[in-house]
């Protein structure tokens, strides 16, 4: 068992005590953590001669970044909430009654926990750098401030802290500053600890001139709702639990003493860390963070070829936003082959969507110096040897492709990683076109690429891992999240987007209307219904998705055989202008047996369509990690943060013990 605070008591009095949670990249409130700071509160308690106290952390770039979210996560009882918070509140109730002042010395991230053990100092200095961000984030994950966070916050700086909570924002030393909820700053590079120590005597001698005004909260009605209209807005519609809960915490709590406060705010963030959106929006986050950094889901010790020039067949949809992303994330030289008469639109193309992020501030250099590192050829010419990696994004037709390939490897080195953005032909059954086909993978892309995080990196049969090692590499230079898994129709991604579509076209066949599929399905968290999906992605692609699963859906039939693609792919689809269902289009919904579905049984029907898929795929080993498909439908479909993917919320919700009797996360 580690000591995490120790102090050390100077000449002068004044007690400096270090922590340090040892074996651990950031501090966080641990069980060793709380331990030993009883163990300090009572040695200041019994301590004669300490006239104050400086805390400082040991670690060079983290303060105290809060509580630990995985062992939040597995609480599952009210008791268990209630006995890992009387740590938090013990401890700062007993801070709080020390009879010597307190100060708090800030570098690194002062976050949640951390934070909120700083508001119990009697004052904070912090030191200011790119590290120094000070705030509380809970409602990212979920979850809100459960140690006094909401009630000594306002209490400090007034009703701004609300929005501060409910947005869950980090702010720079300065910017906490201007708020008030420091009181000094070291400028970057001073001495933390010796300016710590010298506002400490100013607070002891009474010289700080500390202002702590008591607050006004008389207008606290309007601002809260205010704030609850906003965050409706921001959810549009969903009531979720931890901003809900932590709105009514500060509502109720700032009308009563702070020790009232406490014990609602107490009261309610036990109700939030036992609800699923928290452990499902923990799960996105963990998810998030594995897959931020593509290079540690590669081999342990690879060292990625280094890319000197990338080309892209293909100057259509999706190479020209292939293209855009590769420009303007990395500073590589991009050749790009189409006819020639693709490649000035695609130019322009380009160029458009480029002035666009400049106009947004979006871009690190001139729109003109990205466009000169991009050639455009209709001949496989002398650029082609020194690409190393090639994106192919020609027309799904396996026979282009095939002669795509064949020309191709005429042109390129052995060594050029060869990659694929086809959205329906096996890798496996492409790889004899290419010679040499351990170099050749998918990567499928999301349309439009420059907005769309995530990319399926696809290892057929015979691509060689270092070749997926590679794929992982440019994922991340272009700054895509990605998901490995192997050859499958419709990769995950799409193999679970189109049973859910058939599912919602049964529902509307069986006399549901479209509105209200698609509203359950908004209300559910998803971006867009399935219905108007389908609209977007113009009517005849899941149909032709749909005759080659085998599947001649009726309706879809119907609506593509009317010359109705989509709205905005030929005007007509199932939608007019104004958003409503277009009635021409309801005549053409095929008839089955009616069957009306509530809102809850529309939602577990679409889900339950999409799990099915995702057991398969597991069970078929197209992904290792179940936290993959999760990974693919969130950042791929816009499935909910808060729901932590469609996999972990069949285990939250118990669909997944309903349906094949077991989890698929591990306890
Ligand atoms: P597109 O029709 O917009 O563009 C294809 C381009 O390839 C055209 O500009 C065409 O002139 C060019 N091309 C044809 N033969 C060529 C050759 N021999 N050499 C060089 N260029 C040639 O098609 P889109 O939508 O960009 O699709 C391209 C690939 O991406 C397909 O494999 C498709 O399945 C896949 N994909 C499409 C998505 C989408 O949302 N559109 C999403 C993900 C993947």
């Amino acid at each position: 068992m580690g000591k995490v605070f120790s102090m050390v008591v100077e000449q002068a009095g004044i007690g400096v005590v270090t922590f340090d949670v040892v074996g651990d990249r950031m501090n966080t409130w641990t069980d060793d953590a709380f331990r030993s700071f009883a163990e300090l509160l009572a040695e200041l308690e019994s301590a004669r001669g300490v006239r104050g106290v400086v805390f400082i952390s040991g670690k060079p770039e983290n303060f105290l970044a809060g509580a630990n979210l995985k062992l939040i996560s597995q609480v599952e009882t009210a008791p268990q909430v209630d006995r890992t918070m009387e740590h938090f509140h013990s401890s700062f109730n007993r801070l709080a009654s020390l009879p010597i002042p307190t100060v708090a010395a800030i570098h690194g991230h002062c976050l949640g926990g951390g934070l909120e053990f700083a508001l119990v100092c009697t004052g904070r200095i912090a030191k200011e750098g790119k590290n120094t961000l000070i705030g509380l984030p809970e409602i990212n994950v979920g979850l809100f401030p459960g140690a006094g966070g909401t009630q000594r916050l306002p209490r400090l700086i007034g009703t701004p802290a609300i929005e501060l909570i409910l947005k869950g924002q980090m702010l720079p030393a300065a910017t906490a500053s201007e708020l008030g909820i420091v009181d000094r700053l070291v400028p970057a590079g001073g001495d933390l600890l010796a300016a710590g120590k010298a506002f400490l005597e100013e607070i002891i001698a009474g010289t700080a001139g500390l202002k702590r005004p008591v607050r006004d909260f008389s207008q606290l009605d309007s601002v809260v709702e205010q704030a609850r209209a906003g965050i409706l807005k921001a959810t549009r519609g969903r009531e979720l639990p931890a901003p809900m809960l932590a709105l009514r915490a500060m509502h109720e709590g700032l009308k009563v003493s702070l020790s009232e406060g406490l014990a609602i705010e107490r009261n309610y963030f036990t109700e939030v860390v036992l609800s699923r959106e928290a452990k499902g929006s923990i799960n996105t986050f963990f998810l998030k963070g594995m897959t931020d950094k593509p290079a540690a889901m590669m081999t342990k010790g690879f060292v990625p070829k280094e890319l000197k020039r990338v080309a892209v067949l293909g100057f259509g949809t999706m190479g020209r936003g292939i293209v855009i992303d590769t420009l303007r994330n990395t500073r590589l030289p991009v050749l790009v082959k189409d006819i020639p008469a693709a490649l000035e639109p695609g130019r322009a193309f380009v160029r458009k969507i480029l002035d666009g992020m400049a106009e947004k501030k979006r871009l690190t250099e001139p729109v003109d110096a990205v466009m000169a590192r991009l050639t455009t050829t209709s001949a496989y010419d002398d650029g082609f040897p020194s690409a190393d990696l090639v994106v192919e994004a020609v027309f799904e037709e396996i026979g282009v492709k095939k002669q795509v390939y064949g020309e191709l490897c005429r042109v390129i080195r052995d060594d050029c990683i060869v990659a694929s953005n086809t959205s329906s032909i096996p890798i496996t059954a492409m790889a004899p076109f290419v010679t040499n086909p351990g170099r050749f993978g998918g990567i499928h892309f999301f349309s439009p690429v420059w907005l769309m995080q995530l990319v399926e990196v696809i290892r057929g049969e015979k691509t060689s891992q270092e070749t997926i090692d590679n794929l992982l590499n440019y994922a991340a230079l272009i700054r895509k999240r990605p998901i490995v898994c192997r050859d499958n129709a419709g990769f995950v991604v799409n193999a679970m987007l189109f049973p859910e579509m058939i599912e919602a076209l049964r529902y509307i066949e069986e006399g549901n209307p479209i509105e209200k599929v698609d509203r359950a399905m908004t209300r559910f968290g998803m971006p867009v219904g399935p219905i108007r999906l389908i609209d977007e992605v113009g009517i005849d692609i899941p149909h032709k998705v749909f005759i080659g699963m085998g599947i001649d859906q009726q309706t879809l039939k119907n609506v593509v055989g009317a010359g109705r693609l989509g709205l905005k792919k030929s005007g007509k689809g199932f939608f007019l202008k104004d958003g409503s269902v277009d009635p021409e289009a309801l005549a053409l919904i095929a008839n089955r047996p009616p069957r009306e579905l509530s809102e809850e049984e529309i939602q577990k029907g679409l889900l339950t369509a999409m799990v099915r898929v995702g057991k398969d795929i597991l069970d078929r080993g197209v992904v290792d990690d179940v936290r993959m498909i999760d990974v693919g439908i969130i950042w791929g479909l816009g499935f909910p943060a808060d729901k932590g993917g469609p996999m972990k919320w069949a285990d939250l919700t118990g669909l997944s013990m309903e349906l094949f009797g077991k989890k698929f996360y591990p306890a």
